[in-house]
């Protein structure tokens, strides 16, 4: 029977080996916690990179790692740690991700880490024909593997492919200054579909490709010599049910029965009830806008010193790609920026920011999401941001409000929320307060529009939406044109 073969660089569970023994964590990030609930419920087989570097990976527990990753429905790419530090951490993540995020001057153009990428690229490419068949449905997943369209295509000239594509994709201005811009787009025209989170990522990408590459476009497709690619825009949803159910049970949950975190939640709102907690979660990341945050929440409180011990801060940062430099100095940054205000704001009653650097389990990511009447999220640029859906849906009694950047793709869904921009202090102290005061009909009247779309827009008809686009182009047979 046809399966449908998802690949993405990072698979949903990451591997650890403690004393000889493995086991597996749940990642983190929009597109493995996505993803998860896609593939759990379908005939699918999930390639990808285990997190192992082959120098981790004594030979004797080869078979024990393919196991644990069959359990999971995967299957694995071993990469060495010199590949890693190429593909990954080079080029992926110091020339792609800051590049497709508006950050060029952090972007370097450096012709090993493009070489380490493609040589990935083929062995993901390889890994694909290898444990798929000709009548398989491939989806790719992500700017890591942007090669692996057209890599496949030349060794599966009729096998339907698909694209998505996580993160932003800049404009044609950004986009140019990569060297290697048209290979790139080479890359990603082996497929048959490509998605974007938003219709503006379309648009960006659609416009490189006419004017880099000087190919017809019309509307949303793309005519090469022998194919026609189509190209649109899924904005990606989240398990909707799982979120609302897990918020469901927590508050049933008896009071004997919770997690530490959830009691010193408790503690807190029994001790100060009128103090209003504040949410972040996000991956450490330059992009998520952490420490404009912080100083943000320095500026509300001098702007409104009403509000000191009236509101605290708490902030998870998930630690991320912290071989990459920027990453480690945006780390100091925000240590010493918390450091420094908790220093300068405390008193014996409040301290102001609570920073939590660390991955949670699921619980207690929800205990922070019902717990906090404010959620505020500022990044500078995001694909999507799915922890913004997520904190939405936990709201079962309809309270809470959402401060949310504009420059999310998930803004584009998430009118109701209160948007704003990162980069404006004073809009965003007069939003925090607005949010503090929100009258809780408001409230309630504006989660009740959020949690339909998010309800009816799930992550499961996403990638329904998706693939049916996917096989509609391969069943209506105009995947090539007759010469
Ligand atoms: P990104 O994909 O850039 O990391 P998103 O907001 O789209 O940003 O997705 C982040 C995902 O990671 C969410 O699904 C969220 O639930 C998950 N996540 C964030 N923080 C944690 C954490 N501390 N522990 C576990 N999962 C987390
Ligand atoms: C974003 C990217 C994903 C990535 C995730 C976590 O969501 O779009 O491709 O997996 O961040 O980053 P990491 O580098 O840990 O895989």
């Amino acid at each position: 029977m046809a399966k449908t073969i998802i690949i993405s660089n990072r698979l949903p569970v990451q591997l650890q080996i403690n004393n000889g023994s493995i086991s597996a964590i749940p990642s983190v990030g929009g597109l493995a916690t996505g993803m998860k609930s896609v593939h759990s419920g379908s005939e699918s087989l999930w390639i990808g990179w285990s997190g192992l570097t082959d120098e981790d990976t004594p030979p004797e527990l080869e078979d024990d790692i393919d196991k644990a990753l069959k359990e999971n429905g995967c299957a694995k790419v071993k990469l060495n740690a010199q590949e890693v530090d190429g593909f990954y951490f080079g080029f992926s993540n110091r020339t792609i991700w800051p590049l497709f995020h508006y950050f060029l001057k952090y972007s370097e153009f450096e012709l090993d880490f493009w070489n380490t990428y493609k040589a990935v690229n083929q062995k993901f490419a390889d890994a694909i024909i290898e444990q798929s068949d000709e009548d398989d449905t491939i989806w790719v997943h992500d700017y890591q593997l942007m090669l692996v369209p057209q890599m496949v295509r030349e060794k599966r000239p009729n096998t339907s492919i698909g694209f998505f594509l996580h993160i932003p994709f800049p404009s044609y201005e950004i986009f140019r200054t990569l060297p290697w811009r048209e290979e790139i787009l080479e890359g990603l025209l082996g497929s048959d579909l490509i998605g974007f989170h938003t219709y503006d990522y379309e648009r960006h990408f659609l416009s490189s490709v006419r004017r880099l590459l000087g190919m017809e476009v019309s509307f949303n497709e793309i005519f090469m010599d022998n194919r026609v690619i189509k190209v649109d825009s899924f904005p990606m949803g989240i398990d909707y049910k799982k979120f609302r159910d897990a918020a469901l049970v927590q508050g049933e949950r008896k009071k004997d029965n919770r997690s530490d975190l959830q009691q010193r939640l408790d503690d807190h709102k029994a001790s100060a009830p009128d103090t209003k907690l504040i949410l972040s979660i996000d991956r450490l990341d330059y992009s998520k806008g952490i420490a404009k945050r912080i100083n943000a929440f320095e500026y509300f409180l001098n702007k409104y010193p009403e509000y000191k011990e009236k509101v605290r801060l708490i902030i998870l940062a998930v630690p991320s790609r912290s071989n990459v430099p920027q990453y480690q100095l945006l780390k100091k940054e925000i240590d010493e920026l918390v450091g420094r205000i908790n220093g300068e704001l405390s008193t014996v009653n409040w301290t102001p920011i609570w920073y939590f650097y660390r991955s949670l389990p699921f619980e207690n990511l929800i205990d922070l999401y019902t717990s906090s009447d404010i959620a505020w999220l500022t990044p500078l640029r995001d694909g999507m941001n799915l922890v913004a859906k997520e904190y939405i849906a936990t709201r079962t009694d309809k309270s809470g409000v959402l401060i949310l950047s504009e420059m999310a793709g998930s803004a584009y869904e998430m009118n109701e929320a209160l948007l704003i921009n990162p980069n404006n202090f004073e809009q965003q102290a007069d939003t925090l307060r607005q949010a503090i005061t929100m009258p809780l009909e408001e409230q309630q009247s504006r989660n009740t529009f959020l949690q339909k779309r998010l309800e009816r827009y799930n992550v499961e008809v996403w990638a329904n939406e998706f693939m049916s686009a996917l096989n509609q182009k391969k069943t209506a047979g105009h995947a090539y044109i007759s010469q």
